[in-house]
Order: structure tokens, then C-alpha cells, then sequence
């Protein structure tokens, strides 16, 4: 299906696009995006496809969620090829707002999220992250009013954050995770694993391999604190620089010792070179 997306940059025509929708009865998903599409941001469009007779996708790279050492400005931007990309799976609309659109001059609030946002995972590491992500995510939510919005596992702890915001602010719309699409060799897809040099690019599948050990270790009743130490060792020593390798509760996120505790999420972050990459797993 190929159909031209609207474009809209300013909140006033994206509410009358949205009014539009509306009227004719539809219902709404909204999946926010950074842009840099890739095939986990084309399998959240066609998630949003089956369950929403409208889709409508933003691309804003949000400069609230990086930190001033972080890769803003270099951050990949090809517009041009993620229209193409979305006109082909049949979106509706696009969101696409400057950033003095998004942030006028003046803007001075924020959102502050806590509970999964202070877990100790991603936070620890990039303090500023959630906040900016629970800021600009209210506001999409506030802006579109979906009745669904589409966000990736990829990213879980951002997904149990979104979720619980939503929850919080009583904003009415359902959050829906979706599965991480990976490469075929277990690769997990993001934006940023261009940065990757060749010889990087070849041991980055390991990310995913260790946690699949980690779990398959934990499902045969090996310890869970023990299973992670192994983990960490085996990434430091293919070369990655591990922020953290954890086993925590799938929901609340909070450290589980033991499978009794209920389902366990297995969470990493390690760097190779510059890049940083990140993936999660159920066990
Ligand atoms: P971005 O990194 O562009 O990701 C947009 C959405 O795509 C997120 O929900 C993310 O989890 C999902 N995604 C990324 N890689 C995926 C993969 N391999 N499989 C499945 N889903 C994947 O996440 C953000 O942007 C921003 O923080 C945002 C929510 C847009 C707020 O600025």
C-alpha cells in the first residue's frame, strides 16, 4: 500500500489534521520516532497499522534526551528516505516539528518521571534521559491524543516508563510494546549501529548472545547473580565495555535474585568503541 503522508511542522495544523481523523471516526496510533527508520520502526508502523485505521508517526530528534557529551548533532537525520519509507506502509500522517516548535522560546516545564525511571539501569548512566523522553513523549501524547501508542522493547526500561507516566497522568491511550527486530544474527536494529566499524560490527551479535546464555543458564536453575558475573566477563573479555549486565523483575524493575520472584528481564549496556548499544531479553 503507497499512499503520501501528510506532513504538518506546527502544532496549530497537526490539531486540525488530527480534528480530521477524528471526524471521520477513526481511531488513532501514534508511534514516536527519532527518524533514521529502520525495519523495528517499520514493524511498529505496521503494529500500529492493525489496530488503528490511522497511523500517525512523529520524527523529532529531541535534544531534551541527550546530554550536552552525547551525539545530538550527530545523531543520524535522512528525512527524505524515512518519507519514502513510511508513504510505502500506508501512514497517515506525519509529525514533524521544528525544534522551536516543539520547545518556543520561554518553555519551562518538565516532566519528572520516577519508579522505573530510577531503577538504576539506563538512568544511572544517562541521568537527563528520562526526563527528556517522559517530557517530549507527554507532550506527542497531548498533541496527537492517540488511542494507542506504539513504542519498542528494544528500549524496555523507556517502554516501562512511557507506561507508567501514561498511567500516572491519566492520559487516555494504551501503550503497546512491541518485540525487538533484530538482524539476523540476533543484532538488535537502532539507529546508531551505523557507528559501528566493521570489526565491531562483528562482535556486537555477542550483546545478544550472552544474554540468550544468561537466560537458557537461569532456566536450568543456575544462580542468577552468578550467571550475570559469568555475563559480564564474557562481553569484557570480546571487547565491550560494560555499563551493566542485570537480571530484574519484567515489570517493576526492580533486582530479582531468584526466578520465585517472579519474571525475570535480563538488560544490558555496553560499549563498543563509541557506539553504545543496548538489549534486553525475557527469560
Ligand atoms: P527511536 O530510537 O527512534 O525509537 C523509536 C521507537 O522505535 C522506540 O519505541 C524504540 O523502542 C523502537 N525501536 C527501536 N529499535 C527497535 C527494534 N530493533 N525493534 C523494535 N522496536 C525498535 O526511542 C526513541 O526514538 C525516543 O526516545 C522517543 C520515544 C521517540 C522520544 O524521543
Amino acid at each position: 500500500m503507497s499512499k503520501k503522508p501528510v506532513v504538518v511542522k506546527t502544532v496549530g495544523t497537526l490539531r486540525k489534521q488530527v480534528v480530521e481523523l477524528r471526524r471521520r471516526g477513526r481511531k488513532i496510533a501514534l508511534v514516536p520516532t527519532m527518524g533514521a527508520l529502520h525495519a523495528g520502526h517499520h514493524a511498529l508502523v505496521r503494529q500500529a497499522r492493525r489496530r488503528a485505521e490511522a497511523v500517525i508517526v512523529s520524527v523529532f530528534v529531541n535534544p531534551r534526551q541527550f546530554a550536552p557529551t552525547e551525539d545530538f548533532s550527530a545523531y543520524p537525520r535522512n528525512f527524505q528516505s524515512d518519507l519514502a519509507a513510511l508513504s510505502g506502509l500506508g501512514v497517515d500522517l506525519i509529525w514533524l516539528p521544528t525544534d522551536a516548535a516543539m520547545y518556543p522560546s520561554g518553555f519551562s516545564t518538565a516532566v519528572e518521571p520516577g519508579g522505573p525511571a530510577k531503577a538504576g539501569l539506563e538512568d544511572t548512566y544517562r541521568p537527563h534521559f528520562f526526563g527528556g523522553v517522559a517530557t517530549v513523549v507527554s507532550k506527542l501524547f497531548l498533541q496527537t491524543m492517540p488511542d494507542y501508542a506504539m513504542f519498542g522493547e528494544k528500549d524496555y526500561q523507556q517502554l516501562k516508563v512511557v507506561t507508567r507516566m501514561a498511567r500516572d497522568l491519566d492520559i487516555p491511550l494504551s501503550v503497546i510494546g512491541c518485540r525487538t527486530v533484530r538482524e539476523k544474527d540476533g543484532l538488535a536494529l537502532s539507529s546508531r549501529n551505523v557507528y559501528l566499524s566493521p570489526t565491531e560490527r562483528s562482535i556486537a551479535p555477542l550483546l545478544h548472545r550472552t544474554l540468550q546464555e544468561c537466560a537458557a543458564a537461569i532456566r536450568t536453575g543456575k544462580p542468577v547473580s552468578e550467571t550475570m558475573l559469568a555475563g559480564r566477563a564474557a562481553l569484557t573479555e570480546a571487547g565491550f565495555a560494560v555499563d551493566y549486565v542485570e537480571a530484574r523483575h519484567a515489570e517493576n524493575l526492580a533486582p530479582v535474585a531468584s526466578r520465585d520472584e517472579g519474571p525475570i528481564r535480563l538488560l544490558v549496556a555496553a560499549r563498543l568503541g563509541k557506539t553504545r548499544l543496548i538489549d534486553n531479553i525475557a527469560v
